[in-house]
């Protein structure tokens, strides 16, 4: 049993079935023996997963020219920031190093108030704790985590909190019996956080995941583990040991921003954001190197993130519009 094992199994046994989203929680982000928190790095080749932001530098000048041109639109205003939201290993940190670049992750680093530029994130949002639920008998129900004294288990509760309950209502197409679902409050909470701090400027966000049509196609819900690179349906199997997602809600993301003065401007695939990206010099910036060698290895990691990534991850940039938002009574 993994150390974050022990401490929810210790839980459960104390309190009963916990809800997923506080398994999650312990999972990942506990201070010790959470995935995200624990001596070894779960990213790169020995790691886990690989993501975007590691494709360097590729990634990062096509990143930082899309933003140029937001700045620029935006008539280059001093003090220009660009805050990350899950900014882990500042992979980022070279490419945007030409303004004010603010990363934040789970122990260091915060918004600022009140400044003009970019909220910035890849795969941040997926990697947040979800309430997990399952629709029966006409009702949204928690779907729970016992442990049976060797393993952890799902087990159907009573009814979702209100919370969660108009999320899934707001956020998904009508719902079905013995479908299963995920509610990313935090993400709500994320959005609002960083529309009141953005007094002028756009948030861009790169994750995986699906709109309210779209998310027809997840009737198992979309929470996955990944260990070594391999992706595992039993999220419950050694916490603190492999990573758990869960794909976003574009829609929620959208919508909850649209109610906090953040209005969409595009929403598209990542292989559409970086084309655009590279299309005025011809993806000079991004592969120039008079290096052969160097220049081949760039080229792979153009193709990488084109075709291996591309049409996989989706780009949602929203702009804010007018001042922030009142206190929410958006959920
Ligand atoms: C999948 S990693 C992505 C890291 C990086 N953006 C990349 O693409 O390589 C998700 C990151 O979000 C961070 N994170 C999760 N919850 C957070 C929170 N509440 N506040 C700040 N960072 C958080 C994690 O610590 C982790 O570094």
């Amino acid at each position: 049993m993994t150390p974050a094992g022990e401490l929810l199994a210790e839980e459960i046994r104390r309190g009963g079935p916990v809800p997923f989203r506080r398994f999650m929680q312990v999972a990942l982000y506990h201070p010790e023996h959470g995935y995200y928190r624990r001596r070894r790095d779960p990213f790169g080749k020995a790691g886990d997963f690989f993501t975007a932001e590691q494709i360097q530098p590729v990634f990062g000048v096509l990143m930082a020219a899309r933003i140029r041109r937001l700045y620029r639109e935006m008539g280059e205003p001093s003090g220009f920031t660009v805050v990350e939201l899950g900014a882990g290993r500042r992979e980022m940190a070279e490419a945007f190093a030409e303004w004010n670049y603010v990363p934040v992750d789970i122990d260091s680093g915060e918004l600022p108030p009140a400044f003009a530029g970019v909220v910035f994130s890849n795969e941040f949002f997926d990697a947040l704790p979800v309430d997990a639920a399952i629709y029966q008998g006409g009702g949204f129900r928690e779907r729970r985590v016992a442990f049976d004294g060797a393993r952890f288990r799902w087990e159907t509760g009573g009814p979702v909190p209100p919370g969660v309950d108009a999320f899934l209502r707001r956020y998904f197409l009508p719902p079905e019996e013995e479908r299963l679902y995920e509610a990313g409050l935090e993400s709500l909470a994320w959005i609002e956080r960083a529309a009141r701090s953005l007094r002028e400027g756009y948030m861009l966000t790169i994750d995986y995941g699906y709109t309210r049509a779209e998310s027809l196609r997840f009737p198992s819900g979309t929470l996955m583990g990944y260990r070594r690179h391999t992706a595992l349906d039993d999220v419950l199997e050694d916490p603190g040991a492999r990573d758990i997602t869960a794909h976003v809600n574009f829609t929620a993301l959208e919508e909850a921003g649209a109610a906090h003065g953040l209005r969409k401007e595009s929403f598209e695939t990542l292989a559409q954001t970086l084309l655009a990206a590279g299309e005025p010099d011809q993806f000079a910036a991004a592969l120039g190197s008079a290096d052969p060698q160097e220049n081949l290895r760039r080229r792979m990691q153009l193709k990488t993130l084109l075709f291996g990534m591309g049409e996989t991850f989706r780009v949602l940039l929203q702009r804010r519009t007018g001042p922030p938002g009142r206190p929410s009574t958006h959920l």
